[in-house]
């Protein structure tokens, strides 16, 4: 059987991880700035974090929610402490875009409504709710077509305001910080407008955290930076440090109702354990705060140099804009200098690591960067 051929994918194998650096399998070593596309939180192969997962599963891997399993409530109970959203209930699945489509759905129970407000750029995922509040008509099939999706431009208050005006919304969704978009962050003032029009107008403010989130700018939501707060935040990426779990977190305003959510597979007891694991090690060595430190002195060394058209972001979520001649710079830091980066369309660097990543880390990407700029 061949692979459906969907990733177009660089040719490198890697096998190997230890904290931000990858080997490949003749042991070449790389700096991964990358985290597997935001995932690897608190670095790879985290001596607690392995050992709590093959703890774990010396007891027992998985049973469904039928039954107590009490590491949801444990986790819950830490998420609630480490995010300061003690108050708040956690629904747990596998994924971002699984956790974007029960917050919408959920959303739309809640208030009875069915238009959805996206922005320009978004991406939330590629499930069917998803999708269609993605921005990128590529990605969305005929059947996943909707008339209940409203994108306004970002940041305009004034589309936002005559968009609620009617009444019909039930949510708007918004990241804190646009990752495929190219790293564009949400102006505080305009997280509070939709703050005070969701208060309004009964709609449900969900901001999606699946990338900016989990301390990643140095506060647990990006959206934290505007001092309100949201109905629904969505999770997934840095939650499990690669282990596949995403999730929700409802304001108390929201209630429950048995069957109204449901999944499988969302917070069995080896995904909580990889979720407890990683908040233990945030908490414990820092981590929002190495990301908050290492970040602001990446971007004012980024900032210094003027090849580079625009920095954008905060903590460790950082997009360079570069001009079309140096298109060419990712490949390079891959190629010669072994570093992974993302990208986004066209021109954007994205930098993405885990949360303990050093200085000696960032000065060795800064040289190798400043040597690909100046070829
Ligand atoms: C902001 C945002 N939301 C949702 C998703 C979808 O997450 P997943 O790929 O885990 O479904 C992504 C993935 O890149 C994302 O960046």
């Amino acid at each position: 059987m061949k692979l459906f051929d969907v990733y177009p994918i660089n040719n490198i194998n890697i096998t190997r991880g230890n904290g931000s650096l990858v080997y490949d399998a003749e042991g070449t070593e790389y700096l991964d700035l990358y985290g597997g596309h935001a995932v690897i939180s608190i670095g790879h192969t985290n001596p607690h974090y392995v050992k709590r997962l093959e703890d774990q599963l010396h007891q027992i891997g998985f049973y469904s929610n039928s039954i107590e399993i009490p590491i949801q409530t444990e986790l819950a109970q830490k998420l609630g402490k480490v995010s300061g959203k003690d108050d708040y209930q956690l629904f747990l699945c596998n994924s971002g875009a699984e956790a974007n489509e029960n917050a919408l759905k959920l959303a739309s129970f809640y208030n009875g409504k069915k238009k959805i407000i996206a922005f320009k750029k978004s991406f939330h995922g590629r499930t069917s709710l998803a999708v269609a509040a993605t921005d990128n008509p590529k990605i969305v099939a005929p059947v996943n077509e909707t008339d209940n999706v409203i994108f306004l431009p970002w940041a305009d208050e004034a589309a936002l305001e005559q968009a609620l005006k009617d009444n019909e919304v039930s949510s708007v969704i918004i990241e804190g910080i646009q990752g495929v978009g190219g790293i564009q962050v949400a102006p505080e003032a305009f997280l509070q407008k939709i703050r005070s029009l969701c208060d309004e107008y009964n709609a449900v403010f969900i901001a999606d955290s699946v990338q900016c989130g989990y301390g990643r700018t140095g506060k647990f939501f990006s959206h934290d930076f505007a001092g309100v707060n949201a109905d629904i935040y969505s999770m997934a990426k840095g939650m499990g440090n690669g282990f596949p779990i995403g999730g929700i977190i409802i304001s108390p305003k929201i209630q429950p109702a048995y069957g109204m959510l449901g999944t499988t597979f969302g917070g069995n007891h080896l995904a909580c354990a990889a979720g407890l694991a990683v908040l233990e090690v945030m908490e414990q060595d820092n981590l929002m705060q190495n990301a908050a430190e290492i970040g602001s002195y990446l971007i004012t060394e980024l900032k210094k140099l003027e090849q580079v058209k625009e920095v954008r972001g905060r903590g460790l979520m950082i997009g360079i804009e570069l001009p079309e001649e140096l298109a060419h710079a990712r490949k390079e830091l891959l190629n010669k200098h072994h570093i992974f980066t993302g990208e986004a369309k066209p021109n954007v660097i994205r930098l993405l690591p885990a949360l303990n990543l050093t200085k000696a880390y960032a000065d060795r990407f800064l040289e190798a960067f400043v040597t690909v700029l100046n070829q």
